[in-house]
């Protein structure tokens, strides 16, 4: 079954996103192309019901005003601009278009039917991948995170045991977690799993590694290294199954963005593994990824976990990483997490998580002076991840969890909470 479509064309508006959304929650899928594309490409794309010219204010992309190709305007498809236009195009608007303009476009000048949902979309992505893959293995790095996941669930449900999965496990996860994906890929799904154990291997490499940058980049290229190894003892892979998402594509086409830390996806594999790609989530947004993730059967508490860095914990034991202080933030992350799941936080909060910083202060524990270290507790809330604001907690909750890091947690003799938001703090430490 194929899916009406219609095209939103960027030339310049700030809002592309929030527009193809709009369009996807009337039940009509919609892509975000460039303003150049040529009539070649667009005819090339399937179903296309109608075009959006999203011009925004002003027109303008890199500082330079746009105009989409004038061979476009004589290809037959119903179009509306959206912006203050300078050219004509068919139906006029000045402004976004509000509900009713909206579904009229879509339903009534370009008769596109409501046929996109998350049943159809497995369908349709089954049927592809069956198409694609053929008799051939596919390879992926399950790092058990939404995506990896979302994708494995869909890919076994396609291909089964043509599929093949690598959890590497980092030193560097969360309390379980390595368990759970195991529990859920291997026992419940019955995927073809291989589970490796690392973590000697990438905290001996992270030994007495103090700064972040680097950090990072020792976990990403040994992730890389690990999984290669695995790769190559396995015979007749050509594919490699990747959970690539829509905000991924888009993101990565603007140049605007400024790094301020290396974000690294440890489920990242260089271009020169030398195999083609399945990429059956990159239409996706990421509450359209979840609602996937749910149709196919995956348990909620992996579909909407909270975001988790790539580099993991290792993040979050800023400094040199030490045994002692990893398992510190280990313990405390999941007392957090199981105090914000008991107070209904968990639905609420978008990241909460704690750190244990590489310095120790005095205290005192049986009447003795002691010498340990901290825990820091962090809960932000943020719509992108740019900025975010501090969760004011209720004050028993952080109460009850205090008391329970500092009886329960060893090493530890301080709690606090991080009151920062994000500017000027990023939302991890590292
Ligand atoms: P910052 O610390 O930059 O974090 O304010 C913004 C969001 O990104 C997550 N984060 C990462 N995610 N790989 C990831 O996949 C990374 O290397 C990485 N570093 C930070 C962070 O948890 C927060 O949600």
């Amino acid at each position: 079954m194929k899916q009406d479509m219609i095209v939103i064309l960027d030339l310049g508006s700030t809002e592309n996103t929030v527009l193809a959304r709009r369009i996807r929650d009337l039940g009509v899928y919609s892509e975000i192309h460039p303003h150049d594309i040529t009539a070649e490409e667009l005819k090339a794309l399937d179903n296309v019901k109608g075009i959006i010219l999203n011009g925004g204010e002003n027109r303008v992309v890199d500082g330079k005003a746009v105009e989409i190709r004038p061979e476009l305007y004589g290809l037959g498809y119903p179009m509306i601009s959206v912006d203050y236009p300078q050219s004509e195009c068919g139906t006029r608007l000045t402004q976004q278009p509000d509900e009713e303009t909206l579904k009229a476009f879509l339903f009534d000048t370009c008769g596109a039917e409501a046929n996109w949902n998350m049943k159809n979309f497995i369908e349709d992505q089954v049927e592809l991948i069956r198409r694609q893959v053929g008799d051939s293995k596919v390879l992926l790095a399950l790092s058990g995170g939404v995506d990896s996941s979302v994708v494995a669930a869909l890919l076994i449900r396609a291909i089964g045991q043509q599929l093949v999965c690598v959890h590497v496990n980092h030193g560097l996860m969360r309390k379980n977690e390595s368990e759970s994906v195991i529990q859920v890929f291997r026992d419940q799904l019955h995927a073809n799993l291989i589970y490796v154990d690392a973590s000697e291997r990438f905290l001996g490499k992270l030994e007495n590694v103090s700064d972040p940058e680097q950090k990072r980049k020792i976990i990403g290229s040994e992730f890389i290294r690990v999984f290669e190894e695995e790769a190559r003892k396995l015979e007749g892979i050509e594919f490699l199954g990747q959970g690539t998402i829509y905000p991924d594509i888009i993101e990565s086409g603007t140049k605007t963005a400024k790094m301020v830390k290396s974000h690294h996806n440890v489920g990242g594999l260089p271009e020169d593994l030398q195999f083609k790609l399945v990429e059956p989530l990159k239409q996706l947004f990421k509450d359209e990824v979840r609602a996937c993730g749910v149709e196919l059967g995956l348990p909620h508490s992996m579909v909407y976990r909270q975001p988790f860095p790539g580099p993991g914990l290792g993040v979050r034991c800023p400094g040199a990483i030490t045994r002692d202080r990893l398992e510190a933030v280990r313990e405390s992350d999941a007392i957090l997490r199981e105090e914000f799941e008991k107070a209904g936080l968990d639905k609420k909060v978008w990241q909460y998580f704690t750190v244990v910083p590489n310095f120790k202060s005095v205290g005192v524990r049986n009447n003795a002076r002691c010498f340990e270290y901290m825990v820091i507790i962090r809960a932000i809330n943020t719509i992108d991840a740019m900025s975010a604001t501090i969760e004011r907690i209720d004050w028993d909750v952080l109460q009850k969890i205090t008391d329970r890091i500092l009886s329960e947690v060893p090493n530890v003799n301080r709690v606090c909470y991080d009151m920062s938001p994000k500017p000027p703090a990023t939302i991890e430490f590292e």
